[in-house]
């Protein structure tokens, strides 16, 4: 005998995503805004002043990539049980990508699955990590290996919160907005030459243009079957540059920023990306002081980290290049002696 349960009827996840300053927010239900020190002493009390709920509480937890654990999201948990929050609650992350990720994780299991939203206070969170839904937490075994797909309801995004963001974060985010427009669009690319970002209406523009680009690969791509996974260029060298240096020396953009620069040499060297195309990536970057070089100790073993990468395959290791500025390809049959001889090559030259 054979029971069908028919479940092919798709639940409709669409949301918005608003860059304005931000409005009031008016929710009849119990809110509850999750966030950290740093971004509380600097901001709470603004947006606590846009929001009505019928209940509101604050959640604070630790700030930094090393409290983005179960055990953190066991704390947002047990501060919801303990103010009777329940299936029609909300959460407001409010923060960099942390507790973005964080809240989102939590609010995907809080209940078997409530709402959030997003605010995002860093420049990286507001062009990639609050938009997509992809919520986590990392382990010992390494980052962002545990979570959910869990969109948000709304994200709202407000530069003026980056008034008080150090610079160094502010040039992650670039980083994260360079990627964009050389994987997807030449002309953004181009106009980001041109335009400097730290004229507030640039940076809203391109904020607003990345985001665009990042909507239309979620939009077809949610669960990362496909395109989404070109939102990984650089990554793959980037994710092993963060391991090798302990997540201490490099903020995540930056070893992105290395990442692109080894990918587009590999690119370089099966034809896809001109020696020109690979400087004008360089000069933007480090327009923004983000690093372009770094001293590989040992290329084998740099190559070798490659496989503990959650997308690669046992035998086969995917890789994104740009093919041409504005375009992508992904390769996952690049000859191993490709690739060292450009890893040799940053052990000498840098
Ligand atoms: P972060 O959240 O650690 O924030 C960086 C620092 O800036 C923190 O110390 C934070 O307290 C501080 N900060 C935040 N807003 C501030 C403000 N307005 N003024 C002053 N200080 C402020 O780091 P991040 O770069 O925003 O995010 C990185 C995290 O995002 C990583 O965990 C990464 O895995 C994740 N991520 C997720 C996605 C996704 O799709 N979900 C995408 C990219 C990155
Ligand atoms: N940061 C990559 C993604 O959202 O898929």
């Amino acid at each position: 005998m054979i029971v069908p349960i028919d479940l092919k009827k798709q639940e409709d996840l669409s949301y918005e995503i608003f860059i304005e300053d931000l409005k009031d927010l008016t929710y009849e239900r119990k809110v509850a805004i999750v966030t950290n020190p740093t971004v509380a002493g600097f901001h709470l009390e603004t947006v606590k002043n846009k929001i009505k709920a019928s209940e509101l509480i604050v959640i604070e937890l630790p700030d930094g990539e090393q409290y983005k654990t179960l055990d953190s999201v066991n704390e947002i948990l047990n501060q919801l049980l303990e103010n009777r929050f329940n299936r029609k609650s909300l959460l407001i992350a409010f923060g960099g990508g942390v507790i973005g990720d964080m809240t989102g994780f939590a609010a995907s299991i809080f209940q078997r699955g409530i709402d959030f939203v997003q605010i995002p206070t860093t420049l990286l969170s507001m062009v990639d990590a609050s938009v997509g839904g992809k919520t986590g937490v990392n382990n010992k075994y390494g980052k962002n290996l545990i979570g959910v797909f869990h969109q948000p309801k709304a994200v709202h995004i407000d530069i003026n919160f980056l008034k008080t963001l150090p610079s160094r974060e502010f040039g992650a985010g670039v980083a994260e907005l360079i990627k964009m427009a050389v994987m997807f669009d030449r002309d953004f690319f181009s106009w980001l030459e041109k335009n400097d970002l730290k004229e507030k209406e640039n940076l809203i523009y391109a904020v607003k243009r990345s985001v665009e680009l990042k909507a239309e690969v979620v939009s077809k791509d949610e669960k990362e079957q496909g395109i989404r996974a070109v939102l990984n260029y650089g990554h793959t060298f980037g994710h092993v540059v963060e391991n090798e240096t302990a997540y201490k020396e490099y903020l995540h953009g930056e070893a992105v920023g290395i990442g692109m620069c080894m990918a587009n040499i590999v690119g370089s060297k099966l034809g896809l990306f001109t020696k020109e195309e690979l400087k004008r990536v360089e000069n933007l970057l480090k327009k923004y002081d983000i690093p372009t070089s770094y001293q590989i100790q040992n290329p084998q073993k740099f190559y070798e980290a490659f496989f503990l990468d959650k997308k690669s395959t046992d035998s086969k290791i995917k890789f994104i290049f740009p093919n041409g500025i504005g375009d992508f390809l992904v390769r996952d049959d690049v000859e191993k002696e490709t690739i060292i001889k450009v890893l040799e090559n940053f052990s000498k030259e840098n």
